[in-house]
């Protein structure tokens, strides 16, 4: 009885003063990565586990919870990387394709030279760290999967999107392309016959390019980082493979009045705006004078934080300026850069507190580019949008905003601020714009518990669990071609092919015989 009694105080010790040990790892210096990244960082410190978080965008405000790797140099190699990708004129000039089997491959080489980071690799020798559970984002490449088992702990994926079928493999296997666009599509089910048919050979056309030619450069990347951070531990490197399918969990960043619904096993969870704050900072003062003035409301416009002003075509400039001066609303740009002559109801931010923007009563339009952290945010506080995507998975996510009934698209182009004024006129005057977010917003908040205690509660419950192995899809153990049944068509196809030879000879037999017979009778 007594050391019953011990062995339960004990136990609650530790959950009191111990809290797990979590490693976080978003290593992309894309800023909105950091968001999400920070978002499981801001959570888990909450919960009081001690977190150790790698990021380009380290805030060196560590404490005895919480301690920073300094990635800051992915930053350069990220924006040199991405200056042509993400460039406006390059992309309204239309230099620049977006479609999975172009990008991906890119996006793969990138997220391996934020790997090999001497920072990082320095981070990892250090034989004393040990974790009770990875978290690392998954953005195109597997290998980040490295990480986990050199401290022998879980993995847990985290995914900045949806369940695309590229993530889902790694727990599960693939979707169904017939109903489920890959997350650079330009297009949305109901497929026509020809969609169809490019969201097929996209996957497997990836697929074989990954199999061929991206996982064997992979495999080296892999080998020649990790090897020598297992040696020092004394321990031997899993193969990749053994590395890679041994992630437990997968929590992604998707809501299905965002997205559509996708049928996923019990180690998916969606988490999707688990980053916001669901009572927003108050604005800064003169913000919140600007913002309470709006007799007309406000428009709040924002590329997002890869698209830089420096890009923009001078003529659009001035376009827009025109065409924002002739409307009864304030206008909030964020913008980098000062614009001369700017006219009286636009105000131009360096830096703009998003969601606190958002949240405002007399917010009534955001024009944006479509990020999924805009998308979320927007649906989140219930505000209707025009969408300019420029890429990566914007224009699937204008496409959705669109067809839910909250969103016009606007295509970039030098021309976009006439149909700009168009659109913009349209979702002032038409309640359904406003109406049809409000209703998504409902549907949103509509759940058992906050995206964020979700998302404590599903790392606690692999660290609990040792791995979660409860929860492993079965269709993992099987290679593809037994889950496509396609042993037993060969089986299915070698017995037909006897049965035909069998029956030829039978038939041989019986017939050439039966003449023979007959004479002989006669
Ligand atoms: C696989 O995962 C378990 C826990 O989920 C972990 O203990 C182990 O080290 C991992 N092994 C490899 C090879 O990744």
């Amino acid at each position: 009885m007594a050391k019953l009694f011990l062995s339960l105080l004990l136990v609650a010790l530790l959950q009191v003063c111990g809290g797990y040990k979590i490693l976080v790892v978003f290593p992309s210096a894309g800023k909105s990565h950091n968001i999400l990244g920070m978002g499981y960082v801001k959570h888990l410190l909450d919960a009081g586990h001690e977190v150790t978080y790698a990021t380009p965008f380290p805030t060196h405000k560590t404490t005895d919870k919480y301690h920073e790797v300094d990635l800051s140099k992915n930053i350069a190699y990220f924006e040199e990387q991405t200056s042509t990708m993400l460039s406006l004129k390059a992309i309204i000039n239309k230099e620049t394709s977006m479609d999975l089997l172009s990008m991906a491959p890119k996006f793969v080489e990138m997220m391996k030279g934020m790997l090999v980071n001497e920072d990082l690799s320095k981070f990892l020798s250090d034989t004393t760290q040990e974790f009770d559970v990875v978290i690392a984002e998954w953005l195109f490449t597997d290998v980040f999967a490295g990480i986990a088992p050199l401290y022998n702990c879980p993995l847990i994926w985290s995914s900045s999107v949806e369940a695309h079928w590229m993530v889902l493999q790694l727990v599960h296997e693939p979707s169904n392309p017939s109903f489920n666009p890959n997350i650079l599509a330009s297009t949305i089910p109901p497929f026509s016959f020809f969609e169809r048919f490019v969201n097929l050979f996209t996957m497997v056309a990836f697929t074989a390019a990954k199999y061929f030619y991206i996982q064997p450069n992979t495999v080296a990347t892999y080998n020649d980082f990790f090897k020598p951070l297992y040696e020092k531990r004394g321990r031997q490197l899993p193969a990749y493979e053994e590395a890679v399918y041994n992630g437990t969990f997968m929590l992604t960043n998707s809501h299905t009045a965002l997205s559509q619904p996708i049928s996923v096993p019990p180690n998916v969870r969606e988490i999707g705006g688990y980053h916001i704050n669901p009572n927003p900072k108050p604005l800064p003062a003169n913000l919140q004078k600007i913002m309470d003035e709006a007799k007309h409301g406000v428009i709040y416009f924002s590329m997002g934080t890869n698209a830089k002003s420096k890009d923009w075509p001078d003529s659009l400039k001035k376009e827009f300026l025109q065409l924002f001066s002739g409307l009864k609303q304030t206008v909030l740009w964020k913008f980098e850069e000062q614009l001369p002559n700017l006219p009286k109801n636009v105000h131009i931010l360096n830096w703009a507190p998003q969601q606190s923007i958002l949240a405002h009563p007399n917010i009534r339009l955001f024009i944006t580019h479509g990020g999924l952290l805009s998308t979320t945010e927007t649906v989140f506080f219930g505000v209707p949008t025009i969408v300019m995507p420029y890429g990566a998975d914007q224009r699937i996510n204008a496409l959705r905003a669109v067809n839910k009934g909250y969103a016009k698209l606007v295509d970039l182009s030098y021309e976009m601020a006439a149909d700009m004024k168009v659109a913009i006129e349209e979702v002032l005057s038409n309640p359904k714009y406003s109406e049809k977010v409000k209703e998504l917003s409902q549907i949103y908040h509509d759940r058992p518990v906050s995206p964020g205690a979700e998302l404590v509660h599903w790392v606690e419950h692999v660290v609990r669990t040792r791995g979660a192995p409860h929860l492993r899809s079965p269709a993992l153990m099987l290679p593809w071609y037994q889950k496509m049944y396609l042993d037993l068509a060969v089986l299915i196809l070698v017995i037909l092919y006897v049965i035909k030879v069998v029956m030829k000879l039978l038939f041989r037999k019986v017939f050439r015989k039966a003449p023979i017979t007959k004479k002989k009778t006669n």
